[in-house]
Parts: structure tokens; sequence; C-alpha cells
């Protein structure tokens, strides 16, 4: 009798020992990468927002701030040919060596195009972008004078 309760504690105690030692290892192991995941999740989450707030913001100020200059035709040629040909035609009607003729853009999208270098999000109706490329590069400081580069194009229209 008392053999068989020494047996019996020696199992439990066994038993003890096998089933609880591993079961508090683990937990240790994997919650420490488990938390850092999530730290990390919570600010990468963070950050494109940031991004998406950021870029949301920018257009509106972009609008806000930029003053146009009077339409001058000279002043439309000029910076036409002292910047635009460089990938666009001497002549609007016909292409440049990179660039589309530039006869059939709304000033709207001219705008867009020297604001950014990009097409405006939601095109015009029944303007149908030429390139679908993203060549262009933006030129911020002409902005001012696109209703100039515009009006000198329109009257080189064929
Ligand atoms: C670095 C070369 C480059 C320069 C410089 C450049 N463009 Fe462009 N432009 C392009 C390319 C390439 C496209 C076709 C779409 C694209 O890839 O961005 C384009 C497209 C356009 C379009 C849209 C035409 C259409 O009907 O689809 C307009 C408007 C435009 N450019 C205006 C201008 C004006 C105005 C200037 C000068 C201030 C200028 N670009 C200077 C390369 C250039």
């Amino acid at each position: 009798m008392a053999q068989s309760i020494w047996l019996l504690t020696l199992g439990f105690v066994y038993l003890f020992v096998m089933c609880s030692t591993p079961r508090q290892v683990p937990p240790a192991i994997v919650l420490s990468p488990y938390v850092e995941e999530s730290v990390l999740a919570a600010q990468s989450a963070a950050a494109a927002e940031a991004k998406a707030k950021a870029a949301a913001e920018a257009p509106v100020q972009e609008a806000v701030i930029v003053k146009m200059n009077p339409v001058d035709l000279e002043k439309g040629k000029q910076i036409y040919i002292s910047t635009c040909i460089r990938c666009h035609n001497k002549d609007p009607n016909i292409k440049g060596s990179i660039g589309p003729e530039l006869t059939d853009a709304p000033l709207e999208v001219m705008q867009h195009k020297v604001a950014s270098g990009r097409y405006p999000d939601v095109l015009p109706e029944g303007f149908v972008p030429k390139r679908k490329t993203k060549l262009m590069t933006k030129f911020t400081q002409h902005i001012p004078d696109v209703p100039s580069i515009h009006a000198y194009i329109q009257s080189m229209k064929r």
C-alpha cells in the first residue's frame, strides 16, 4: 500500500513536471516577436495615414497659393521655346522627340501637366491623353504662365 502511494506520488510529480515546464517556455518566445510585429504594423499604418493625408492636402495648397498671370502671347512663346521643346515639337501641331502634339490639350490639362507632370485624375470630357507614359517632369516655376503658354499653342493651331 505504502509502495503504491509512493509510486503514485512520483507519477504525479513526473506528470506535473513534464506538462508544466514546456508550456511555460513557448509563450516567452512566441510573444515578444508577436508584440514587436504588431507595434511595427501600427507604426507603418500611422505613417501611411500621415502620407495619405499630406497627399490629400497638397493639391489644395497649390490651388490656393498660385495666382495666374494675365495672358501674354510673347511670354508664352518664350517659355514654350526655352522649356517645352526639349521634348515637344517646335510646331505644337506635331509630335516632338518624346512629347506628343499639344494643340488638343485643354488649359486644365496643361495646368495639371505643368504643375505635377501628370494628367489630372478626372479628365475633361472628351479629352483623351496622347500618351500613357509618365515621362514629363513638372515645371512649377511656370504654373502662373500656363494660360500664356496655352494661348500661344492655340495661336499656332492649324
Ligand atoms: C522632359 C520632356 C518634357 C518636357 C520638357 C515637357 N514635356 Fe509635356 N509631355 C512630355 C511627355 C513624354 C508627355 C506625354 C505624357 C507623359 O509621358 O507624361 C507630355 C504631355 C504633355 C501634355 C499632354 C498632351 C496631351 O494631349 O496628352 C501637355 C499639355 C504638356 N505635355 C505640356 C507641356 C508644357 C506646357 C511644357 C513646357 C512648360 C512641357 N510639356 C514640357 C514630356 C515633356
